[in-house]
């Protein structure tokens, strides 16, 4: 009997604690802004460190490098390329895509620490870049009407 009450009490507290990490932290992913639906924290990425022109744009290296990087410390979360696994969103999502390349800077260097997605600021500043890089080069929908898709022959 008492190990029945044992068990139970454990059981209880089990069922507490998953109910309150259940109902933890739900802050949306998505907050609207003037352009419409943006992602919670690639929004939140000052001014300044969007307007950071990618220093790696004419590396012709830096893909490749980028790439390395990615599968080395990225893809277990986010997939081989980027397209989303069990613990990370997928990066070819709009909202990464057409995010600036500042930004994603940004959130490189700061993480989403709360959210599972960690801080990158030792990987040294042009190997963040590079990392940028390569994840703009993953594609997605066009950004805006005035790059039209490129016509196939
Ligand atoms: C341990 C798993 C994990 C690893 C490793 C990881 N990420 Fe993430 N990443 C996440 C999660 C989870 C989020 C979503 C955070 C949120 O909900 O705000 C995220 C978000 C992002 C975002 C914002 C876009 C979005 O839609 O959430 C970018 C960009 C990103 N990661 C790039 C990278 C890069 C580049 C690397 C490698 C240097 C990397 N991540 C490594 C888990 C990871």
């Amino acid at each position: 009997m008492k190990a029945c009450v044992a068990a139970l009490s454990v059981m209880i507290t089990f069922l507490g604690v998953s109910l309150a990490f259940g109902r933890q932290e739900k802050e949306p992913r998505y907050k609207y802004q003037k352009d419409g639906l943006v992602y919670a924290e690639i929004a939140k990425a000052p001014e300044k460190a969007r307007a950071k022109r990618n220093p790696m744009d004419k590396d012709p290296d830096a893909l490749a490098a980028g790439a390395n990087l990615f599968e080395q410390h990225c893809s277990e979360c986010h997939g081989d390329i980027g397209e989303g696994g069990k613990k990370g969103p997928s990066l070819l999502a709009p909202e990464v895509q057409n995010a600036e390349p500042g930004a994603i800077f940004w959130i490189l260097t700061n993480g989403v620490v709360r959210r599972g997605m960690p801080v990158w600021s030792k990987l040294p500043e042009p190997q963040r870049w590079q990392l940028v890089r390569y994840i703009k080069s993953l594609g997605g929908l066009p950004a805006k009407p005035e790059n039209p898709p490129v016509p196939t022959p």
